[in-house]
């Protein structure tokens, strides 16, 4: 086999700490206890049906010995129509069950849904930085319903496959003891083979599981980057990817179909070898007179239906609840992974609803309360952050913007621009230092309080598939139509939004993609200024625009900007001469602050640039600078 990437198996990303079946079994049922009704209902009623359907070798017993060798014409009638009577029963209590199963099942199924998607939304920024969403996506999708099956089926099934078989063991030793202790000689084998399949089998589903969500995780990413793989004409390439990953998955469940194919066959033979084996002895105990017929009739219909019958549907459960143990491994990492780090500030109601908890950091009680507004005086004191250990994206960063100043953050790609403004609405944690907003440390604000304070207007302005309307109202849902069309106005996008056959209603399809970069720009910004925040970040994008739209995006940019403290990442001087404070960055740290005069002045990098100045994109000029200068 042929190998383009890697295997699902070998991506960390994929694996997830293993779990005991107890603890799995333990933290499932929490799910099950809101709906102890259903579940009593849903046993009683297979109770209820194997109690009708254990009658069945009874009456056969009685139609043979009491009926047929004693030729008493008038009890047939009656014995056939109990029969046809208990048959009748057991299917209506069965149908009674699954009806309240099925309501449990999705009831339980929703429930997980929720509770999953809910602390996924609240895990920090860098657990999704190592994460692929395919993988994120079939946890939700696909491991939920295999953890819910578990619970289902495994509670009902397995309750009703213990009882039976105690059932048919008090009446087979009814019948005939010694016959009993027969039929229970292949027991050992059946233990034995479970306990085989048990220890082994999560290792199996563990890969099928990986595998499935290699394969989603490769479609998803392959299905955003559709427009460069045609560009790049790399149809076939990914076709072979994919089928890399369909093969992952095919052999993963053969494995584990094969594993299946020899167990399942194995125990079912044990069990039909058993009854041989009953038919054997019991074949002679008739036949020396210690057993009537019809006794042993009803014997190998216990010993059949009622007893190796459930023991192989324990064994189908413990298939399922090896499949449930992987699945639910995978569900758990996420739900065992800490929201992030402070209070989020979420009604708490709300929270308990969603089955999220409120955690707090520790530190500080929330020195704000809810209905805060900041004045927008932003501190850094000596901030310094790595992604990952030993990798520094900043080192020592101070800073002070008073309110409404604009601050202009500049310098060559990777120096840590956007890592220094990420770091404002918390979406990471500081090595050390502190951020301040009007005095208080960001980290005693909750976090909804805090991030209600900074409106962001990021580099790849990201938009939902959804209509104008909901993508703007995303800065604030409750927004009359009046302030809508203001601040769609203001961002100068109002023009060609009312030219679209469907005004606001259009939609613009997933990420936005049936808008051109330069409306997409105007409609974030028209959806950060309807959030009227004291604070903006604003992350330019690189992209180069038509002067006619250039100018448009920077008088939005403006009227955004005014009364708010900015950072403005920007990559036009004409933005930047403007700023109250130009820091200059490299290499994670500040080489040179001061307006744009004191900049020149100073001669420095910053000065190199402004002489080269009919460049409007300083990127590049940066990028050539810092190589000659370092
Ligand atoms: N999510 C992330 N995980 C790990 N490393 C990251 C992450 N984002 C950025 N980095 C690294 O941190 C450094 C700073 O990146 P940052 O995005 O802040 O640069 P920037 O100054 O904004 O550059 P640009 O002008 O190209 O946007 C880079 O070396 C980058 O590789
Ligand atoms: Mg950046």
């Amino acid at each position: 086999m042929r190998r383009h990437g890697w295997g699902a198996h070998t991506d960390p990303s994929f694996q997830s700490q293993p779990r005991t079946t107890r603890e799995v079994v333990r933290r499932v049922a929490v799910y099950l206890r809101p709906y102890w009704w259903l579940v009593v209902a849903t046993i009683g009623c297979a109770i209820v049906s194997l109690g009708f359907g254990l009658l069945y070798p009874k009456l056969t017993r009685y139609l043979i010995d009491e009926v047929i060798a004693k030729r008493r014409v008038e009890a047939l009638t009656p014995a056939a129509v109990g029969l046809l009577g208990a048959f009748f029963l057991r299917e209506a209590f069965n149908c009674l069950r699954i009806r309240i199963n099925n309501r449990l099942e999705q009831n339980v199924i929703y429930d997980m849904r929720r509770a999953v998607y809910a602390r996924l939304q609240r895990l920090p920024v860098h657990w999704f930085d190592q994460r692929a969403s395919g993988d994120l996506m079939t946890r939700v999708i696909e491991d939920v319903n295999n953890v819910e099956r578990l619970l289902i089926d495994g509670t009902e099934q397995g309750a009703v496959a213990l009882l039976s078989i105690a059932g048919a063991l008090v009446f087979m030793t009814s019948y005939n003891p010694t016959l009993m202790l027969v039929a229970l000689t292949p027991m050992p084998l059946l233990v034995a083979g479970a306990l085989w399949y048990t220890t082994t089998a999560h290792r199996r589903y563990r890969r099928q599981r990986e595998a499935s969500s290699a394969m989603n995780a490769l479609l998803m990413d392959n299905l955003q980057g559709i427009r460069q793989i045609k560009a790049f004409g790399r149809q076939t390439h990914e076709d072979t990817r994919f089928a890399d990953r369909a093969d992952d998955l095919r052999e993963g469940t053969l494995v584990v179909m094969r594993a299946w194919s020899w167990y399942g066959p194995a125990m079912q033979f044990i069990g039909a070898a058993g009854i041989g084996l009953v038919l054997w002895v019991g074949g002679a105990l008739v036949l020396k007179g210690r057993m009537e017929v019809g006794q042993l009739v009803a014997f190998m219909l216990y010993a059949g239906m009622f007893f190796y019958e459930p023991i192989g549907r324990l064994h189908g459960l413990n298939q399922m609840l090896q499949a449930a143990r992987a699945a639910a491994a995978r569900v758990f990492d996420i739900l065992d992974t800490p929201e992030e780090r402070m209070a989020t500030g979420e009604p708490a109601d709300q929270l308990a609803r969603a089955g999220v908890s409120d955690h707090s950091s520790g530190l500080a009680a929330p020195s704000v309360p809810p209905s805060w507004r900041a004045r927008g005086e932003v501190m850094y004191d000596q901030v310094s952050f790595a992604y990952a250990e030993g990798k520094t994206a900043l080192r020592n960063i101070a800073l002070r913007a008073r309110p409404g100043e604009m601050v202009a953050l500049v310098g060559p790609t990777g120096a840590g621009k956007s890592t220094l403004v990420g770091l404002l609405p918390a979406f990471y944690q500081l090595d050390s230092g502190r951020i301040l907003i009007d005095g208080h440390d960001i980290r005693t604000l909750p976090l909804a309080t805090l991030r209600a304070q900074i409106a962001v207007v990021t580099q790849e302005a990201f938009l939902f598939n959804g209509t104008l309307r909901e993508n703007i109202l995303y800065g604030r849902i409750e927004a009359s139509e009046a302030d809508l069309v203001a601040a769609a106005r203001a961002a100068n996008c109002h023009e060609f939004i009312s030219r679209l056959p469907d005004g606001y209603e259009s939609r613009i399809g997933e990420r936005g993609v049936k808008l051109s970069v330069g409306e997409k720009q105007r409609v974030s910004i028209a959806r950060a200024l309807l959030m009227d925040a004291p604070i903006l970040i604003l992350d330019e994008a690189t992209a180069s625009v038509d002067t006619a739209t250039e100018r448009l995006i920077q008088e939005a940019l403006e009227r955004l900007m005014q009364g708010r403290t900015s950072f403005v990442i920007a990559h036009r001087l004409s933005t930047i001469v403007n700023a109250d404070q130009i820091l200059v960055l490299r290499r994670g740290e500040i080489i040179e602050r001061g307006r744009h005069d004191e900049l020149v002045a100073l001669g420095g990098l910053y000065a190199k640039l402004a002489r080269i100045q009919n460049t409007t994109f300083i990127e590049e000029s940066f990028d050539r600078l810092a190589d000659t200068t370092s």
